[in-house]
């Protein structure tokens, strides 16, 4: 009764989950040096609690006692769901979105897989830039496509011309995240409207327009001031993927969305077929009582200050014990350079070897290569800040135990 040689290699091998295996060893760690002695910076599970008005909306969901309301409902959500949700891609699009452009999912891991179903025929491409969410490997691979990263420049915003080289006729879509997880990168509207016009173009050269698919959950975590380009006035073949597990706080919850551009040529079948993947991938539907929770509450102040100081405090740290990083313009991740050891070229170093040192000095990070970006790793600053505090002595101690 042998495992799919494919699942098995996958799920063995050192790289399938670089941030899970760094952070079920933090868990171990912990029982054995106790909880303040591990700087655990492995995984981006957000520690501020859910803001007050997700909480009443939550207490109000539970009171109601409507029959029926735990039951089946159609495939792509509550009406009343995807209007709030059309309503708020709408303003952050700058484009009029009907319920109808909106699928819910279970998350924003669900709503790529099935953007990714519904559109990928085996062999077809999916253009990212790295470095890049790690899990964009499997989601793609899931439905027969190859991830194809492109590295992005060296201050991590897009390459567009070698994006522009990368398009195939195989290209089903390219796939953007921005606030980026782990560079903390913010794409610029420039960018945004240059990139555009090369799919423009290129759909017009080859008769197949690809998908820009734009995965955003960490939208409204930004910093200085920062704005999150629209895409939707600039590309009409568009759809925006994400959820609530960042801004609100509520990853456990499972619970995101899928949103088409209202101007996009197939949007009815490409919404279509986003609820049939919906269904046949065995989501069903996205949870029906965080439906309801987010419909009354997706618009809840939050106050994200404390990711700012966190952010602050970590990179004083990291300048002190002598590393150099990308000061993040979003999201809660610092991308940090290995250090320069003897015999290596700073940048070759090697980012899985460094992960283990900095875990031999109870310091728990992700290795860039698990993010296509060797050379690098990530430290995710949705931590306690007195972990951020004590950790600065073991950062010290394992660059100059390295070098
Ligand atoms: C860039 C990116 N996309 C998607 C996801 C998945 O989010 P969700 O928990 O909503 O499925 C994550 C989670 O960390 C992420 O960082």
């Amino acid at each position: 009764m042998p495992i799919a040689p494919y699942i098995y290699s996958t799920m063995n091998s050192r790289m399938s989950s670089v941030i899970r295996r760094m952070f079920e060893e933090g868990a171990i760690l912990k029982k054995k040096y106790g909880e303040d002695a591990v700087f655990d910076f492995s995984i981006g599970n957000p520690d501020l609690e859910p803001p007050k008005g997700v909480v009443k909306a939550i207490e109000e969901t539970a009171a109601l006692r409507v029959t029926g309301s735990h039951g089946y409902m159609p495939n792509a959500g509550y009406p009343e769901t995807r209007s709030a949700m059309a309503q708020k891609v709408g303003r952050e699009q700058g484009a009029a979105l009907a319920a109808q452009n909106v699928v819910m999912t279970a998350g924003a891991a669900a709503a790529l897989t099935c953007v990714l179903k519904a559109i990928l025929s085996p062999g077809d491409e999916v253009i990212v830039s790295a470095p890049f969410f790690p899990e964009y490997a499997h989601y793609a691979a899931n439905h027969r496509g190859v991830l194809k990263p492109v590295s992005a420049r060296p201050d991590f915003s897009l390459d567009i011309a070698a994006i522009g080289d990368a398009l195939s006729e195989k290209t089903a879509c390219v796939l953007i995240n921005s606030p980026n997880n782990p560079s903390g990168k913010v794409y610029s509207q420039e960018d945004i409207i240059a990139l555009a016009e090369t799919l423009t173009a290129h759909g017009k050269k080859t008769g197949r327009l690809p998908y820009l698919v734009c995965d955003e959950p960490y939208r409204d975590i930004v910093y200085g001031g920062k704005k999150v380009a629209a895409v939707f006035p600039h590309y009409s073949a568009a759809a925006v993927v994400s959820s609530f597990a960042k801004n609100l706080s509520i990853p456990g919850e499972r619970i995101g969305y899928i949103a088409a551009n209202p101007a996009m040529s197939d949007r009815d079948d490409f919404i279509a077929a986003c609820i049939f993947a919906n269904r046949i991938l065995g989501f069903v539907n996205a949870p029906a009582f965080f439906q309801r929770v987010v419909a009354a509450s997706w618009d809840s102040p939050v106050d994200y200050s404390l990711y700012t100081e966190r952010r602050n405090m970590l990179m004083a740290v990291l300048d002190k014990a002598g590393y150099e990083y990308a000061v993040p313009e979003g999201a809660f991740y610092l991308f940090v350079k290995v250090p320069a050891k003897k015999g290596f070229a700073q940048g070759l170093a090697d980012d899985m070897g460094f992960c283990d040192h900095l875990k031999s000095h109870l310091a728990l990070c992700a290795p860039g290569a698990g993010f296509g970006c060797p050379g690098w790793f990530r430290m995710a600053y949705c931590v306690s800040k007195k972990t951020i505090e004590h950790c600065g002595g073991a950062l010290q101690k394992a660059r100059e135990a390295w070098q």
